[in-house]
């Protein structure tokens, strides 16, 4: 069989821009090489996507310089199931016109982004328009997923466990402030936490236990966000993550690990760089692996994490974070993130899947998930064209057959 080629692609317009770049490089380092190829896709920080081997090297992104040798700008062909990769280049000579060069043909796209502008949904519906297998979620749960309010709100529906909230526009907190901190306190007693509604690795997010750090709280978080979610406040709650890996009814948990917190929020520090090699990413942080949580609660994360996984119609690898209330037991989910930190490979690894067998199975979801996509009509045929009469007349109808 020919060796499929995988675009890995990260970076981004995002606050979570260095962590996916760590993630990324992390990953390709893994890929088992005998199966597939690999095309580095960076995105910058000002939306242009390059391409080339010095991508590789973790060198070329301090900081990063678009004229570097080994570098390529490059332009996605978007027609459908082209996935070719495009050079644009100014041509010599008399005619210098503008040459095209496809740099590669990219089989099955790997989106490792965090954040915005690539978890968000946003690059799935590119990939989506383009027609190309891609190992994230789709659009619907990526957006859902990167959207706290709104992925609160569908969880609640779903009758899963959140904390109560609410949720604040930025324009209003401009317009009355007063108004608003009172409405947050008649709904919620202190402590409670403030979150940017669409960011991640605890960028924005703090705790306040009055008014006044709920006032700058609020501040933060719409530094970041036009949208903020305020949500009842646990005291030092046990967290517990677990990675759920599938697509379309096929579910499988990993192991739990209880992520390792000395303040009161696990922070963006505790999170990548406490562990003192930032070059792992999410994989250096301090935690428990398979910790005792009892083995009915444990029972109950797993199936609820595959119940979400199901219910957000999710792919490839996610992770589900919670949060164990230590006074009376029960727990609460925090978040999906659908492209997890290092893509959860170690929480796979302690259940004896290698990085590379991850990869591998995250990619074979893909191109099924592009089978089953290859299975619907996007041919209707109707007679409505030969009916319609154009113009800007009041009496111009439209006949519907
Ligand atoms: N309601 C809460 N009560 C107590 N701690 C919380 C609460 N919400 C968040 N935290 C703390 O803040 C961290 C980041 O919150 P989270 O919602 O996961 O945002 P992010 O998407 O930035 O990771 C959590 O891992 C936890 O340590
Ligand atoms: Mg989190």
């Amino acid at each position: 069989m020919d060796k499929k080629m995988l675009g890995v692609i990260y970076g981004s317009r995002s606050c979570e821009h260095e962590v996916s770049i760590v993630s990324a490089v992390q990953l390709m380092r893994n890929v088992d090489r005998n199966r597939f190829d690999v095309t580095p896709i960076y995105i910058s920080q000002q939306g242009a996507w390059f391409t080339g081997d010095a991508l590789l090297d973790m060198n070329t992104y301090t900081p990063f310089d678009p004229f570097k040798k080994g570098l390529k700008q490059v332009y996605l062909d978007l027609t459908a199931g082209s996935g070719a990769l495009l050079h644009m280049e100014q041509g010599k000579g008399l005619l210098h016109g503008l040459k095209q060069e496809v740099v590669a043909r990219i089989d099955c796209f790997v989106p490792v982004f965090h954040g915005l502008h690539g978890e968000d949904g946003s690059l799935q519906g590119v990939f989506e328009l383009a027609n190309i297998p891609y190992t994230s979620t789709g659009i619907t749960g990526s957006a859902v997923g990167m959207d706290k309010i709104t992925m609160k709100r569908f969880f609640r529906g779903m009758g899963y466990p959140v904390l109560p909230d609410t949720s604040v526009f930025r324009s209003r907190w401009q317009k009355e402030p007063e108004q608003v901190l009172q409405e947050i306190e008649r709904t919620l007693d202190y402590p409670v936490f403030v979150k940017p509604s669409c960011l991640g690795s605890s960028i924005g997010v703090s705790r306040a236990n009055d008014r006044a750090q709920l006032r700058d709280s609020l501040e933060l978080a719409f530094q970041y966000d036009r949208r903020v979610l305020i949500e009842k406040g646990l005291d030092k709650p046990i967290e517990i993550n677990c990675s759920v890996l599938g697509f379309d009814g096929t579910t499988e948990t990993s192991a739990l690990e209880m992520p390792l917190s000395t303040g009161e929020v696990l922070d963006f520090y505790e999170k990548y760089l406490k562990g003192g090699s930032s070059a792992k990413g999410m994989a250096s942080m301090g935690r428990v692996l398979d910790p005792d949580i009892g083995q009915d609660t444990e029972k109950q994360i797993r199936s609820l994490s595959e119940d979400i996984f199901t219910a957000l119609d999710c792919k490839g690898v996610v992770r589900i974070d919670y949060m164990i209330d230590r006074e009376t037991g029960d727990f609460y989910i925090t978040e999906i993130n659908t492209i997890p930190g290092s893509l959860a490979y170690y929480l796979w690894n302690k259940k004896g899947v290698s990085y590379s067998q991850l990869i591998t199975r995250m990619v074979e979801y893909a191109f099924k998930a592009q089978q089953e996509k290859d299975e619907n009509s996007f041919a209707f045929q109707s007679d409505i064209l030969k009916n319609v009469k154009l113009g800007g007349g009041s009496k111009t109808k439209l006949k519907v057959p």
